[in-house]
Parts: structure tokens; sequence; C-alpha cells
């Protein structure tokens, strides 16, 4: 029996899916029981910050995808919520006998990293350390930031970002949950770390130019400089360091550092992943 955690997230959601159509075992680990029943797949509810709900959820499962939310604004140097939830979902996977455990992380998770970066990396140490058999996927930047928004949007739907000329390799959510399918209904793969890209380094004037001709209206490209998105998000109330952090990591987008692709999806699943152009042409309803 496989847990998904994250069940009802951008990953979740295509993940919870392609496990129906393999007809494994599994269940969605959901915080809001009316979520689970839109999930239309065996659920139960649960919550990282209730430890007791975490070891229920765990009873009679043999393999977790372990999945949260990405990195919030949090007060200047306390730690990223997520590394005490998923390290404790962690500990309780050991007591409960788990065998697998698949984690999405980062690219480019690190010791010390700002954010996400050093968070996941904080936590990947612990799992490797448990004892449970693991993998890793670390995906670059998800296409599907595109629908949430993800801090790329202004007000009037313009792209803002500081790096628009850095070209990044984002990828589908759709083959993130595809690949994290294949590590936990096959064997293969365990003890190992998946950097997971999309099939193309796309700039943001390419993203608009993309955007403009699915949604059929001109989406203009808004460059910052990374001090502007700083001041910019600490003008919304977000914590100094936490802008600090996240413009820090724009200006380390504009060299480039996400601009590389890998075979991984390919390796993992059999097939290409998907282009930025199929992306759009399967989310057209979200778009709209
Ligand atoms: N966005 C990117 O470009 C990107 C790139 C690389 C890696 N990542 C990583 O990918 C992961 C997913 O990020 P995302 O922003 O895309 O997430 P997301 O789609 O918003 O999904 C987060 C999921 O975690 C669940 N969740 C949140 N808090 C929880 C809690 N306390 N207990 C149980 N479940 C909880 C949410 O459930 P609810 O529906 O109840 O909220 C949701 O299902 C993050 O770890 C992030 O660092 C993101």
């Amino acid at each position: 029996m496989i847990l998904v955690t994250g069940a009802t997230g951008s990953i979740g959601k295509h993940l919870v899916q392609q496990l129906q159509q393999l007809q494994v075992p599994f269940k969605a680990l959901v915080r809001d029981a009316g979520k689970g029943r839109m999930l239309g797949c065996p659920y139960v509810v649960g919550d990282f910050d209730d430890p007791e709900s975490i070891d229920a959820a765990l009873t009679a499962v043999d393999q977790v995808l372990l999945n949260g939310a990405g990195a919030v604004p949090t007060a200047d140097g306390a730690e990223q919520p997520m590394v005490a939830q998923q390290k404790a979902a962690i500990d309780a996977a050991v007591r409960a006998g788990v065998a697998k455990m698949v984690k999405i992380s980062v690219w480019r998770a690190h010791q010390g990293g700002r954010l996400a970066e050093g968070a996941h990396w904080d936590i990947e140490q612990h799992l490797k350390a448990s004892g449970i058999e693991w993998a890793l996927l670390q995906p670059s930047g998800f296409m599907q930031n595109f629908i949430t928004g993800a801090g790329t949007f202004s007000d009037d739907g313009s792209l803002i970002a500081p790096a628009v000329d850095a070209p990044v390799s984002y990828i589908d959510c759709y083959d993130i949950a595809a690949c994290a399918a294949a590590l936990l209904t096959e064997p293969s793969g365990s003890g190992r770390s998946f950097v997971l890209t999309g099939p193309e380094a796309l700039t943001m004037a390419e993203i608009a130019g993309q955007l403009s001709s699915a949604l059929a209206k001109p989406v203009d490209v808004v460059g910052l400089s990374s001090d502007d998105m700083a001041a910019r998000l600490q003008a919304q109330g977000v914590p100094a360091q936490f802008a600090l952090d996240v413009a820090h990591l724009w200006a380390d987008v504009g060299t480039g550092s996400l601009a590389a692709t890998t075979p991984e999806v390919k390796n993992l699943t059999g097939r290409e992943p998907r282009t930025f152009a199929e992306f759009l042409a399967a989310n057209r309803a979200a778009f709209r």
C-alpha cells in the first residue's frame, strides 16, 4: 500500500490519477476531507503538524511519496516548517515499518542553501540516515508556477521576474508524478537522486510568447532587479530575510543555474518530458 502525501498539490493530483490507472493499492493523505472526496480515490485525513494523524495514516503502508508545501515566509532566522514536518514524517515511517520513501526535493538542494534548497537538503540527510530505502526527485522550476502565480505574475497579468533573460528548464508536474509513480511501483532507483527537468530551457520572453499565443492576448514581461524584487516583497509585508533570500535565488537563476536539461524523465518513464507547449495544451481550462 502506497501513501501519497501532498496529494492535493500540483504533483499529487497527477500522481493519484496515474496510480489509479496503474491499478496499484494506494491512499492519499489530505488535510481536508472535502478535498479528499474531490480526488476520487481512497484517502485518509491527516496533517504533518498532527503527529498522531500521520501515525494513523501510515497503518499498513509500505511505500510513501513524501511531499508538502514549499518554502514559506518565516520570522527572520526561523527554520522552514517543512524541515520539522518531513523529518517527523520520516521518523513515523520508520516506526511504522515503511520499506521505501520517494521524496520530492528541489534541484540544487545543498547544505546551508537558502529557503527550499537548504531545507530540502536537511530533510534529504535525515531520510538517508533513516534506514528506509529512499529515492530523491530534485525537480527544476515547475511549469505549474504559471498557473498558480507563484510570484511571477503582476496584477495586470504581466510576467514579472528579475532573471528575464535566463533560460530555465521548467518541468511539468505531470512528469514529476510519472517519475514518482515509476519509483513507487518498480524496484529500481533506490539510493539515487534524480534531477528532473523539462526537455528545453526557456526565457521569460519565450514563455510570454507562448502564453500570448495560447491565451490569444498579449502577455508582457517586466524585468526587475533583484533588489527591486526584494523591496517589492518587503512592501507586501514579507519578512526582510525571506525577501532577500528570494532575490538571491533569482539572481542565481540569472547566472543560468537552472538552464541545463537532464534525461532522467525519459530514463524513469520511457518517454520524453512534456514541452511547455504541450503543458499549455493540456491545461487550457486552467488558463481560461
Ligand atoms: N514550485 C516549484 O517551482 C518547485 C520546484 C522544485 C521543487 N519544489 C518543491 O515541490 C514541493 C511542492 O511544492 P508546491 O508549492 O508545488 O506545492 P503544492 O502544489 O502547493 O502542494 C503542497 C501539498 O502539501 C500539502 N500540505 C501542505 N501543508 C501540509 C501539512 N501541514 N500537512 C499535510 N499536507 C500539507 C498541501 O495540502 P492542502 O491542499 O491541504 O494545502 C498540498 O497537497 C515543495 O517541497 C517545493 O519545495 C517546488
